[in-house]
């Protein structure tokens, strides 16, 4: 998590999260991430094996830092030889098409965007059996004491609402004033938000290596003593 942010700092992210980013994504532009990530990442030392179970990594962003968040987890999970499709939460498939899945948002006015919870409400009985873990990207409410990290849950409490999440990841993102209309750097300067890209790719990359690590071993355990049986 990050801490309190200097401007020196800002700078300093700043240019470690655009080397990072391309790093991660490879110049890729958004109209190939929502494509299977087959065609969207270099290759893992490992291929995809057809029977992986595919998980659905969707997104809703308004600028992007949320897009190239979800790349990350979803180049982990690839790492990991599950099958992946990131895409836009607006883009997505409805749970039945995948066995786990993953939703991120861009936090705004204390919400995640409308379309993300959209999406949870119309396809909230499908989501049955199958593992959730939901992402927060956001600016605020990041420090590490109590009253921080119970400001940053309350960030997914709309889709709280509406399901159990097996797996949180918060996340700071980026505000670069550069990027947005007019009317929301107003907003911005008026909540005095810190101008630069706060995102820890360590603290991002291992949530996607960390994510369903029970759920696929309960899985494979039932194979086995199945096949034993
Ligand atoms: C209009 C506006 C409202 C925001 N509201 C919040 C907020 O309520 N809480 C917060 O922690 N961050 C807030 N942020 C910061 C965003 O969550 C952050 O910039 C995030 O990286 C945006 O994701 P995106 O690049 O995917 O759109 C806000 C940013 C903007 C521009």
């Amino acid at each position: 998590m990050a801490k309190s942010i200097t401007r020196r700092q800002s700078i300093i992210y700043a240019a470690a999260g655009s080397l990072a980013t391309a790093a991660v994504l490879g110049g890729l532009n958004e109209k190939s991430f929502c494509q299977s990530s087959e065609a969207a990442y270099p290759k893992p030392a490992m291929l995809p094996n057809p029977e992986s179970p595919t998980v659905l990594v969707a997104y809703g962003t308004r600028a992007g830092s949320t897009m190239e968040i979800a790349a990350a987890i979803a180049l982990a999970l690839e790492n990991r030889n599950f099958k992946i499709h990131l895409c836009p939460v607006q883009e997505a498939a409805g749970p039945k098409e995948y066995s786990y899945i993953v939703i991120g948002s861009a936090i705004r006015m204390g919400s995640p965007l409308p379309e993300v919870v959209q999406y949870i409400e119309k396809h909230q009985t499908e989501f049955a059996g199958r593992p959730l873990a939901c992402f927060a990207v956001h600016l605020t409410n990041e420090q590490d004491d109590a009253i921080s990290r119970q400001k940053r849950s309350a960030y997914l409490d709309p889709i709280r609402k509406l399901l159990n999440l097996n797996h949180e990841g918060y996340f700071t993102g980026v505000y670069n004033p550069a990027k947005l209309p007019f009317l929301e750097v107003l907003m911005g300067k008026l909540m005095k938000s810190p101008v630069g890209d706060f995102r820890d790719w360590n603290a991002i990359r291992a949530w996607g290596e960390s994510i369903f690590l029970q759920e696929s071993a309960s899985v494979l355990n039932s194979r086995f003593v199945t096949a034993e049986s």
